[in-house]
């Protein structure tokens, strides 16, 4: 199995640009099925979660053409309305297939959408969305079947903020003739342009970045194109990757605005750095200082896809805070693998972790738990005293666009191997 080879600790230095955003492009992919014609998407990062989203769609009868970093989607040859397991299993996001193929074939069937394994994951939220807009779902056990002859307005309250929640309703009533009301839906920067999208192909989309979006849709929709929003938890991350190997790092082409909870975070803890409209960089060297308490939150909190990146930096502050992860209940169980390397981190509940810090790291052998815990431990690997070696970086790749090479760039001593 593929792994990462990373000696540490390594003083970084140079200048990064940051992708398009992954989860901006897995929500635009399905969208793109509403249109009748070809829509362009640029900017899209050349990932894994993303080639198994277009794979998926490809597989249900659309036109697809995926070069470096542009999909064009036309949704007019759609043939089938049924997402085997095998796929809806690789990629949680496929589940936002459901409002298209239900608008185009009346009918949809997906088994369970897969995801990282940081919580159940369950999607309750989506099955009661869909049919308070009307459809019938049916649990067989092996796949959910979805029917509705057409799909009606409605308003639906989210009994707590679900992000691909949001997005999937979003989608499915930008495609219905009428007017729906999500009430407690996400403000991510990521809903706020797929609504821009959304509005391009024709909907009438208002409230997208509040928590009450008011859509009124059309069983027209023409194509369009769109470029994918920076990247924010990549920004994110190597933000936190810089001051955690105390390097000089330009970040470009992000959008800090959608990193304000973070900076505030590094204010707190002494980081240093400077921002324009779209760049960051962060100052090399000090002394940081525990914030003594952390706690993910909805956008504009703390991201809890940021949480375990930055608790590699708190090991390295002085004094003792408190990781609060109020989003999932499996997205701590990383911290086993960084107190393996040397860390002090107790494990209070499956929500709350203490970090005591400062704390040396030694190089060991683990693995890559999902996307952001993978991440997380490239940047404690870089931290450490010696090699590291990290199995299952496939979950790494999957969010993170040539994430070896452009780690060289910056100086990191990586390399990969089978
Ligand atoms: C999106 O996942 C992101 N994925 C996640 O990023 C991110 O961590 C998460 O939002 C929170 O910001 C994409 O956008 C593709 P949720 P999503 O529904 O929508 C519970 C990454 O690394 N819930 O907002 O699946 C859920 O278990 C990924 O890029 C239900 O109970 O997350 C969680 O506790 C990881 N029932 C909470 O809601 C449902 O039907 C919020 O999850 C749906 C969600």
């Amino acid at each position: 199995m593929p792994k990462f080879s990373i000696q540490g600790p390594s003083q970084l230095q140079g200048e990064i640009t940051v992708a398009g955003a992954k989860n901006h492009a897995l929500a635009m992919i399905p969208a793109a099925l509403l249109a009748d014609g070809e829509s362009i998407l640029s900017r899209v990062p050349d990932i894994r979660d993303v080639k198994v989203l277009l794979n998926i769609v490809e597989n249900l009868g659309a036109k697809v053409h995926h070069e470096a970093g542009q999909a064009r989607i036309d949704a007019r040859a759609l043939s089938s309305s049924t997402i085997v397991p095998t796929q809806s299993g690789q990629a949680r996001a496929s589940i936002m297939l459901i409002g298209p193929l239900l608008h185009r074939f009346g009918k949809a069937t997906i088994g369970h959408p897969g995801g990282c394994a940081i919580g159940r994951r369950p999607i309750d939220q989506f099955l009661a969305g869909f049919q308070a807009l009307g459809a019938e779902v049916q649990d067989t056990g092996e796949a959910y079947e979805f029917t509705a002859k057409q799909l009606k307005g409605a308003t639906y309250f989210f009994p707590f903020v679900s992000v691909t929640a949001t997005e999937a309703l979003m989608i499915a009533a930008a495609g219905i003739p009428e007017t729906t009301l999500l009430k407690n839906a996400a403000a991510e920067p990521e809903v706020i342009a797929l609504a821009e999208f959304l509005k391009q192909l024709g909907a009438q989309i208002e409230g997208a970045g509040t928590h009450t979006i008011c859509i009124t849709g059309s069983r027209q929709l023409q194509s369009s194109s769109a470029a994918m929003i920076p990247d924010r938890l990549e920004a994110g991350m190597f933000a936190i990757l810089a001051a955690s190997t105390q390097s000089r790092v330009l970040i470009k082409e992000c959008n800090p605005e959608h990193l304000e909870s973070l900076l505030k975070i590094f204010e707190l803890m002494g980081v240093n750095y400077k921002r324009g409209a779209d760049w960051l960089e962060i100052l090399a060297g000090g002394v940081w200082r525990a914030p003594g308490k952390v706690v993910t939150h909805e956008y504009p909190g703390f991201a809890t896809d940021l949480q375990p990146p930055l608790t590699v930096l708190l090991t390295q502050a002085q004094g003792a805070t408190l990781v609060h992860e109020t989003i999932f209940e499996g997205r701590l169980f990383y911290v086993d693998l960084l107190n393996r390397m040397g860390a002090n981190i107790l494990l209070c509940d499956p929500h709350r972790a203490l970090v005591q810090g400062p704390t040396p790291l030694r190089g060991k052998r683990i693995e890559s738990p999902d996307i952001r815990a993978g991440i997380a431990m490239v940047i404690a690997a870089l931290i450490a005293e010696g090699e590291t070696v990290i199995d299952n970086i496939y979950q790494i790749e999957r969010g993170f666009e040539n994430i070896e090479a452009r780690l060289k760039a910056l100086g990191a001593k990586i390399a990969k191997s089978e």
